[in-house]
């Protein structure tokens, strides 16, 4: 993806808890302007394949099994650079960590259920948001 989009996720904690609203203002008050947008559910094998990079990693199965737990909100957003500013927005991932004025900060609940996804660098967010989102889906 260009170097002025990144994607996100709104994970299913969140979405449940009936966040979607509050997480979306404060993406938009932040600077980001929505893209592309779809409420859907990821089933095991698709977050499976997802998240396919951390295979090795010890919470591996626990994320795949979260991830695909109940629906998520899937989105790609714009502004200039939209990958590091988005970090910075989202805050750290685990949320004891996370700065005042974050959305982990406000919203998340765990390190597994941290509240949003946030792509780690230009090339994973064009992957992720392909994985999700066709041409005639973006705005
Ligand atoms: S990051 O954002 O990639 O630097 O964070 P990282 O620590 O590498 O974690 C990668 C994703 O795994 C999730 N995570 C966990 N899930 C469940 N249990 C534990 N203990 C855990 N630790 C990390 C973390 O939220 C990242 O998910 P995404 O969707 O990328 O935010």
């Amino acid at each position: 993806m260009a170097e002025n989009k990144t994607f996100t996720m709104i994970k299913p904690d969140a979405v449940q808890d009936n966040h979607i609203g509050g997480i979306i203002q404060m993406m938009e008050e932040g600077g980001f302007r929505v893209v592309a947008l779809k409420k859907t559910r990821l089933t095991p094998e698709r977050a499976g394949k997802f998240y396919e990079v951390h295979k090795e990693r010890p919470f591996y199965n626990d994320l795949v099994r979260y991830m695909s737990s109940g629906p998520i909100v899937a989105m790609i957003l714009e502004k200039e650079n939209a990958v590091a500013d988005f970090r910075k927005l989202i805050g750290a991932t685990n949320p004891a960590q996370a700065e005042e004025g974050t959305i982990r900060k406000k919203y998340a609940k765990s390190v597994e259920a941290n509240a949003v996804h946030g792509s780690d660098s230009d090339e994973n967010a064009q992957i992720e948001g392909d994985f999700f989102f066709g041409e005639d889906e973006r705005f």
